[in-house]
């Protein structure tokens, strides 16, 4: 049992393997959030809910009177906008008077094991119903009749504790709901530091830390997606929490959309943190027994540091988000044809390609942009998804039957949520693009969006899909997003119904991207948006890997991944090895088998040197394969922390094994470099391959080995892998 409800006190107590989160139902039912952090015994949280003094005046529910309990101060489960609580609120809904005040109050509760699913959205699950367990609270706002149905799970076997919101119209009359975040707590104090990921094309991901202060911070996308621009992921660390030590909370939306993540410190030096879709441009209509869904947060909770935060989303998402064939399989090493040929390709190169690759012993070739309509650059043909015949001749299937007959599997590219202006698709349906009437939308890399609320877009653009996927042996799919939405509208959305667009935009493309898994799900999928633009947990539920940069330069990919490991496991991390020149091809091939592997250039243009030690990466990439897909990421030198050097390691979990990569970004003249491992079993011995040499767990810990004047110069870089003796 990991959720425990008593019944005198009115306190739940919900426990993972390793975190204590508890709610307590107070007077007049409001419902509190007690405690959240490590596992504890007992429930004695009594004099937690009310907090002196108030900010200014004292607002009192009348039933209550003026006892010290108070909205404003007390810690709400999950608070609402209007009733005399004044932080940022989680829900605000407004009645058919045009009232915002909102007020929730519990009603009732259900404990059951595993876990459900969110209809028509992303969420993770457990594998058996004895991995987890669920609590729903019911909370009633008596006014307008919204019932509010708080969902927590705990997981037994790792310190996850996921929350969603569902709201439901139990009245006679429309509400129109102008937020809803999907989770909400109040810390008692403010003593943290909140971590985000921020970045840009081709820079995605960047690590920001900054301490709390007082008033409103924090992060959000309204570009229609993700983003580049910010992750909808935020962990709250305390001042000295460090990537070895201390406590952290890790928050990680399952959402592609607009998303906000806002803490506010109030006069009290307490903290609210939400999480949840973006309000601005945001307004659902909920009709009389009309339900809305919102998605989940995955929260993680450790007292052992940042490391141990990322190595516990890294574990679950491998286990309970990730789906599919792929989710244990072996994924095959490919070689993607952009940055080879970019648009300049036909059957007889891609052939050519083929062929070096399998010498070279690459599994796949996958065909990127281009294929299609008459695509020769990045100006026309999205959305006329038919095979361009100038390029190749007799279609796909000359072409498909040469790579497989070479013994290599064959993937395309897609990006199905657009339209070019030059298209047959657009000057057939120009209503089928979003748009705002009476406006000329914005265009980006010469594209319009399709218009993914629509079941007749979705249903052309599936047919179009399916029709190439149904008669073609096809092995792999990209599905690529490569603009931001601006001019957020639909040519079907009534006017009432404008503020829904961009929730029902993504749902509509979850919808078509199920339609896929569920239709072919032995293809393999990789999400890409402009390389990282849509890099979630969300498009993770789809698809097991992710483009995560069109950056391939190893040195600019190694602050990259390191950013994208604060929460995403390696095991969907787009990873390649291209012409870059900035390194030689040892580091590059060292920095993408961090990743999912695999090469992004002209085969033909390799030299015999590159191409010798190509082959030996396909052999490290085998031997190594399952210690990255299922080993522990240890951030040893972290890239935003040294100008100079950046070091990572993977240990597998049973501690028997362990590769550690250390790159040079800049070389240091006169520095010596001490490198002390983490993660290994002290009491294990371990052979070091490089050296022949044997050492003790414990002394490669705690004394460490001397790499002064290894691997320093610029771009240069060293790998150690250490076997149990
Ligand atoms: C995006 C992707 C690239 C490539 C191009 C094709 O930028 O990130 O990998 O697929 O689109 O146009």
């Amino acid at each position: 049992m990991s959720i425990f409800y008593d019944k005198e006190k009115r306190l739940f107590k919900l426990d993972t393997s390793d975190s204590t989160y508890v709610i307590g139902i107070y007077e007049e039912n409001y419902i509190l959030g007690l405690y959240y952090g490590a596992k504890i015994p007992d429930m004695n949280f009594g004099g937690f809910c009310k907090r002196l003094p108030s900010a200014s005046f004292s607002l009192a529910n009348p039933v209550i009177g003026e006892t010290g309990f108070t909205p404003d101060t007390a810690p709400m489960e999950y608070g609402c906008n209007g009733a005399a609580d004044f932080r940022i609120s989680a829900l605000c809904i407004k009645n058919a008077a045009g009232d915002r005040v909102t007020d929730i109050r519990y009603v009732g509760h259900r404990i059951f094991d595993g876990k459900k699913a969110i209809p028509g959205l992303p969420s993770t699950y457990a594998n058996s119903p004895d991995e987890a367990q669920t609590l729903e609270i019911d909370a009633v706002d008596s006014v307008t009749g919204a019932l509010v149905t708080l969902v927590y799970t705990v997981f037994n076997n790792s310190p996850v504790m996921t929350k969603s919101v569902r709201v439901r119209n139990t009245s006679q009359n429309t509400m129109w709901i102008e937020r809803v975040y999907s989770a909400c707590f109040d810390f008692v104090s403010m003593d943290f530091d909140l971590i985000t990921i921020y970045g840009r094309h081709a820079k995605e991901r960047n690590i920001n830390r900054r301490p709390l202060g007082h008033g409103v911070q924090g992060v959000e996308s309204k570009r229609g997606v993700s983003s580049h621009a910010q992750n909808p992921f935020a962990a709250l660390a305390r001042h000295t929490a460090t990537e070895d030590s201390g406590e952290v909370y890790g928050f990680n939306f399952v959402y592609s959309g607009n998303f906000s993540a806002l803490a506010e410190c109030d006069f009290n030096d307490t903290t609210r943190f939400i999480m949840g879709i973006n309000p601005t441009d945001f307004e659902w209509t909920l009709n009389p027994d009309d339900t809305f869904y919102a998605p989940e947060v995955v929260c993680v909770y450790t007292d052992k540091g940042i490391g141990e935060m990322s190595r516990i989303f890294h574990r679950f998402y491998n286990s309970n988000l990730i789906r599919g064939r792929f989710k244990t399989e072996k994924r095959p090493l490919l070689i993607n044809s952009w940055e080879a040929a970019y648009f300049d390709f036909d059957t007889e190169k891609l052939l050519a390609f083929a062929d070096v690759a399998k010498q070279l012993g690459i599994e796949m070739l996958v065909m990127d942009d281009g294929w299609f309509g008459h695509r020769d650059d990045d100006r026309s043909s999205l959305g006329d998804w038919y095979v361009n015949t100038k390029k190749l001749p007799g279609g796909l299937k000359p072409l498909i039957d040469g790579v497989h007959g070479k013994g290599l599997k064959f993937g395309i590219w897609y990006e199905p949520e657009m339209i070019s202006p030059d298209s047959d698709i657009y000057r057939a349906h120009p209503d089928w693009i979003i748009h705002v009437e009476n406006r000329q939308p914005m265009v980006g890399r010469h594209q319009y969006i399709a218009d993914m609320s629509r079941q007749d877009v979705r249903d052309n653009i599936w047919n179009q899909m399916n029709d190439t996927l149904s008669k073609n042996d096809i092995d792999y799919v990209k599905w690529d997003f490569n603009r931001n939405i601006s001019d957020a509208g639909s040519a079907l959305l009534p006017k009432e119904r404008k503020g829904e667009f961009f929730h029902r935009f993504i749902l509509g493309t979850y919808e078509l991207m199920e339609r896929f898994t569920s239709t072919y799900p032995d293809i393999l999928l990789e999400g890409c948006s402009g390389g990282g633009g849509r890099f979630d947990p969300g498009i993770l539920y789809y698809s097991p890997q992710i483009w995560t940069s069109d950056n391939t330069d190893a040195v600019d990919r190694l602050d990259i991944q390191f950013g994208t490991s604060l929460c995403y496991p390696a095991s969907c991390m787009g990873a390649h090895v291209s012409a870059s020149t900035r390194t030689g091809y040892e580091t590059k091939g060292r920095v993408a088998m961090w990743g999912t592997f695999g090469y992004e250039l002209d085969p033909r243009k390799l030299t015999d040197e590159e191409r010798e030690i190509v082959k030996q990466q396909v052999k490290d990439y085998h031997k190594y394969y399952w210690l990255h897909r299922n080993g522990d990421l240890y951030r040893v030198i972290s890239p935003f922390e040294d100008k100079h050097k950046a070091a990572w390691e993977i240990v597998s979990q049973d501690k028997s094994e362990m590769l550690f990569t250390l790159v040079c970004m800049r070389q240091e003249t006169n520095a010596s470099l001490f490198i002390r491992f983490k993660g290994l079993d002290p009491e294990k011995y371990y052979v070091c391959e490089q050296d022949g040499e044997t050492y003790s767990g414990a002394f490669l810990m705690n004394a460490g080995l001397n790499l002064t004047n290894k691997a320093n110069a610029d771009g240069e870089s060293l790998t150690l892998y250490f076997k149990e003796k």
